[in-house]
């Protein structure tokens, strides 16, 4: 647990990562795993990032899902050019525990997303994920458009996987007073019709909730 990608977060140029490079190598990491194509699911990934960071003794590390294309099973290019490097096996097995985000598509994960779980059979057969504390995240262009379905439907392969799954308890304020996004059943955005990639103040807040919530978790599962 704790070993260094080759190429970290920071190093690719997601400057708010640089929890992930600063902290010692033995602490648990917590794989901040996304999908983004419009920067709003990045962003919160970033926000995640930052709540782990805030608890003691556990770290980040930011990785990206890659895309998926009908002609090809591969990515391309095989290292993304700019933001956080695309997940390896190996994340899975070091991380001690995982935030998952995509943004909403019909209701649900986007495929990439869904293309990378789907790849996860190894890990399945193996217990990887078994027992390590997990949280999703999302973004949607419209305040009903399908976060809750989104969120509660990426949850169901994680549970296959044995994850401990968290959410967002109402002892956070900002869940009661949010006029955007931020749910129970994860962190979340509201891009609106420009697709503006900011979160709020509010969903920004949840989102770190979410993430000292977790790094909370895998610290006491840790100790
Ligand atoms: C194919 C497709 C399907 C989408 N489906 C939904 C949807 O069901 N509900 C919604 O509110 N937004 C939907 N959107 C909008 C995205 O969820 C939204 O723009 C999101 O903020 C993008 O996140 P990103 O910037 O991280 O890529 C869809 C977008 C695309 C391209």
């Amino acid at each position: 647990m704790g070993a260094r990608s080759g190429v970290t977060g920071a190093a690719r140029g997601c400057g708010a990562v640089i929890l992930c490079d600063l902290k010692e190598d033995t602490m648990p990491e917590i794989l901040v795993l996304y999908y983004s194509r419009g920067g709003s699911v990045a962003r919160l990934a970033r926000q995640i990032a930052r709540g782990i960071g805030e608890v003691d003794g556990v770290s980040a590390r930011i990785r990206t899902v890659p895309p998926v294309a009908a002609v090809t099973q591969s990515a391309a290019p095989p290292v993304p050019e700019d933001g956080a490097p695309y997940v390896e096996p190996r994340d899975l097995v070091e991380c001690a525990g995982l935030a998952l985000g995509s943004p909403t598509r019909f209701g649900n994960m986007a495929a990439p997303v869904k293309y990378w779980i789907d790849g996860l059979v190894g890990e399945w057969t193996s217990g990887t994920l078994v027992g390590k504390p997990a949280a999703v995240f999302t973004s949607t262009a419209t305040m009903h458009g399908g976060q809750e379905s989104t969120l509660l439907t990426m949850m169901v392969p994680l549970l296959h996987h044995g994850c401990v799954l968290m959410g967002i308890p109402y002892t956070e304020p900002a869940l009661s007073t949010t006029r955007s996004g931020g749910t129970p059943y994860g962190a979340s955005h509201v891009s609106g019709n420009n697709d503006d990639p900011q979160p709020t103040d509010e969903e920004a807040q949840l989102a770190r909730a979410l993430g000292r919530r977790l790094a909370t978790l895998v610290a006491k599962v840790a100790a």
